[in-house]
């Protein structure tokens, strides 16, 4: 079987797909302006599109799709996204990463489309914060949509939480309070620079490294990891349901177990998080029989995977912001 393989020996068997680069958040590190569509952008990858792209990976070993956004939830056709994923013969994991805002309807139709795995976003666990960074009075309904994924059988759920200048000691404290009973897995995400508010960056930016030490304080052991472990360095107590982790996404040191790679909306494939240019496979997404020449080019296109994201030499391309690329 012809497997995705890059010239450092790395196998690809994870695809992170953005569904919509849209979002009703406006995330204060992200949207702050709230999502307008560029104008003369096409609609993203039908259902259709997403199982030729599916098969055509699956075909080269690729065994996870996480879909992302924007908000996958702003599309109404998520559920028929899934199904499509979830159905190819060789995928065995379905993940979504979303800002949770419509779980509580969504929980059960996606569990029963096949999805396996979620990550919803939590920045603040005080209804003040959330508001001031997601601009949306959300919180309860998050967390009540949370609740229905575990209701469902989705277990751990991932609960991403950006760190920002005002995640102090208090926040932490009550992340970490959840964890005790409740079976989620917590990681405070280090904030990445964008090209679209540098601003915010440099007052918001805090490094990791407290909440480790603060989790090391507490009683918290950081878990063995394995060779393609995600970005996520994660922490357990003896005492808790769940578990508390750090992901430090500039960090080279993961580069080296790299496992994914990235498509867009548009159908465009990435091969970095930092990549420099992207690659259009819609052209080949318009019929099944084109699925010998898509993943010919797949195999192409990875063979020029770089070896690690080059930001420390200012050399890495800037997203604009992450609502395209899904992180
Ligand atoms: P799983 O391991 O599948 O649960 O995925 P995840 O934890 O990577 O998923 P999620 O969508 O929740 O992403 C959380 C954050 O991890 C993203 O916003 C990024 O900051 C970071 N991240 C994910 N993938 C990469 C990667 O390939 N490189 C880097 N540097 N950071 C990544
Ligand atoms: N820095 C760090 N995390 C970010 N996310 C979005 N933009 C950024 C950024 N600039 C997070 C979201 C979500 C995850 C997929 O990426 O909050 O949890
Ligand atoms: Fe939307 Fe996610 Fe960006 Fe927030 S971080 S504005 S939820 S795409």
């Amino acid at each position: 079987m012809l497997r995705l393989q890059d010239a450092f020996g790395r196998r690809f068997t994870y695809l992170r797909l953005s569904v919509t680069e849209a979002c009703n958040f406006r995330c204060a590190y992200c949207l702050p302006d709230g999502y307008r569509a560029t104008p003369g952008l096409p609609a993203p990858l039908t259902p259709a599109e997403v199982r030729r792209l599916a098969a055509a990976f699956a075909g080269l070993g690729v065994e996870k799709v996480r879909l992302t956004g924007g908000e996958p939830t702003v599309r109404k056709d998520l559920v028929q996204l899934v199904e499509a994923v979830a159905g190819t013969p060789g995928i065995r994991k379905v993940a979504l990463t979303t800002n949770g805002y419509d779980l509580v309807r969504l929980a059960r139709p996606l569990r029963e489309a096949g999805l396996t795995a979620l990550n919803v976003s939590v920045d603040s666990l005080d209804p003040r914060r959330f508001e001031e960074v997601t601009r949306r009075p959300l919180l309860s309904q998050v967390l009540a949509g949370i609740e229905a994924a575990l209701a469902e059988g989705f277990a751990p759920v991932k609960v991403n939480a950006v760190l920002l200048r005002g995640l102090g000691e208090a926040e932490l404290a009550r992340f970490v309070g959840w964890t005790r009973d409740v079976p989620i897995s917590v990681r405070f995400i280090e904030l990445m620079r964008t090209g679209c508010d540098q601003g915010y960056y440099a007052a918001n930016h805090r490094p990791v490294a407290w909440v480790e030490e603060a989790l090391a304080a507490r009683g918290f052991a950081a878990a063995p990891r394995g060779a393609t472990d995600g970005p996520a360095v994660e922490y357990r107590h003896p005492a808790h349901a769940g578990t508390v982790g750090v992901i430090a996404p500039t960090a080279a040191h993961f580069c080296e177990g790299c496992n994914r790679l990235r498509v867009s909306s548009q159908g465009a494939l990435r091969l970095c998080l930092f990549g420099e240019k992207d690659a259009s496979l819609r052209p080949l997404l318009q019929s099944d029989g084109q699925g010998p020449a898509l993943a010919a080019r797949l195999a192409e296109l990875v063979g020029e995977k770089p070896r690690a994201h080059r930001l420390s030499e200012g050399r890495a391309g800037l997203a604009w912001n992450l609502a395209g690329i899904g992180g």
